[in-house]
């Protein structure tokens, strides 16, 4: 019987081209000194017109899979969340599926925002728990870019493209890997982070591009003070189901969308800030691969080590927020 799963490789992929709190001045009434102390970021990455999701994933998948020293072959399974898929339908899952040489394994995206990669990690879990799959590639990709509002500055300064992917499997022994996992979503928060435009409800036509429809919407104030009850309840939750508290976390890993809010769960978590890991001056926001991205760097800047207890944490649009506690 399988008691937990555990990640056996991470990897993650950015763009080149940096795009500067100053270029962004260029381009909207704003400036370094307000994004920065705002949101702590400095700057974000952007993919070239002609690239799309998988374009990001495929490389950070294959340094996962190198990582965990398996081949595409070895995969039962690949989960991809994204709100920024090549396209509407077939899903990105499919399309890295067979860009990786994998088998003909099932292979799916899952829509949960920002808390994307939380729910893939949690449903993997029961999936290799179960017995059912064995390893399973997770990618968590984003190219907000291409989504952004260029001429509304509360959004455009603040996201960035970027992937991050893991491949789990069965853990050998009870003691390592995911204690535990929390994920919530309150469908009443939905038009605080959305595209109006391009689904069913309202159809791409010449009038939805003429009025900018195809961007993404947000009412930043609200998501804040969501954010930061939001993430703050499912540390409570995990670390409670496990009879821990914040000071047994080594590392914490929030979702990277305004320093402000790590800060803020951090302190209301009484936990000293250099155990809250913090990339968010490099990339920005990059939604659903913000976590993976940052525990990909934890691994290799040794501050997630073999025996760490790491608190992965989200929220995002649906609204939706959930947690996972590893013991790495
Ligand atoms: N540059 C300069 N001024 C800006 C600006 C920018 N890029 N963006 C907004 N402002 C202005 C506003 O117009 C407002 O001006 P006013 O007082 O004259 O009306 C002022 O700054 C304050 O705006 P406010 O929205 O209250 O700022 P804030 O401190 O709340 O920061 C966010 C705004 C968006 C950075 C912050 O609310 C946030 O990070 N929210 C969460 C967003 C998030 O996490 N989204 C993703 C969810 S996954």
């Amino acid at each position: 019987m399988i008691t937990r799963s555990r990640v056996f490789g991470t990897g993650m992929a950015v763009p080149d081209h940096i795009i500067t709190n100053e270029y962004l001045s260029t381009i909207v009434d704003t400036s370094d000194e307000w994004i920065r102390t705002r949101t702590g970021m400095k700057e974000r990455r952007q993919v070239r017109p002609d690239q799309a999701a998988s374009d990001l994933a495929i490389p950070a998948s294959q340094q996962a899979l190198e990582e965990a020293g398996l081949s595409p072959q070895d995969l039962d399974m690949i989960i991809v969340a994204t709100i920024s898929p090549d396209t509407l339908f077939p899903s990105t899952a499919c399309i890295i599926q067979d860009k990786i040489g994998a088998r003909q394994i099932p292979a799916f995206d899952i829509s949960a925002g920002c808390t994307g990669a939380i729910y893939a990690h949690t449903l993997a879990d029961q999936l290799i728990r179960t017995g059912h799959s064995k390893y399973i590639l997770i990618i968590g990709v984003e190219l907000l870019t291409k989504i952004t509002n260029w001429s509304d500055r509360s959004t455009c300064v603040l996201f960035g493209d970027g992937a991050g992917a893991s491949v789990v499997g069965p853990s050998e022994n009870g003691s390592s890997g995911l204690l535990g996992h929390h994920i919530a979503s309150d469908g009443k928060g939905a038009s605080m982070l959305y595209i109006p435009a391009g689904g069913s409800r309202m159809p791409a036509s010449r009038e939805t591009v003429d009025k900018n429809l195809h961007v993404l919407f947000m009412k930043g104030n609200e998501i804040y003070k969501t954010a930061i009850s939001t993430m703050s309840e499912s540390c409570h939750i995990l670390l409670k189901q496990e009879g821990l508290t914040p000071q047994d976390v080594d590392l914490f890993v929030f979702h990277q969308a305004n320093l402000r809010i790590l800060e803020a769960v951090g302190k209301r978590l009484r936990v000293s800030p250099d155990r809250v890991f913090v990339n968010i001056h490099k990339y920005g926001n990059t939604s659903t691969a913000t976590t993976m991205m940052a525990v990909h760097e934890a691994v290799q800047e040794g501050k997630i080590q073999r025996g760490s207890l790491v608190l992965q944490v989200a929220f995002g649009a649906g609204l939706t927020w959930g947690g996972l506690l590893w013991r790495w």
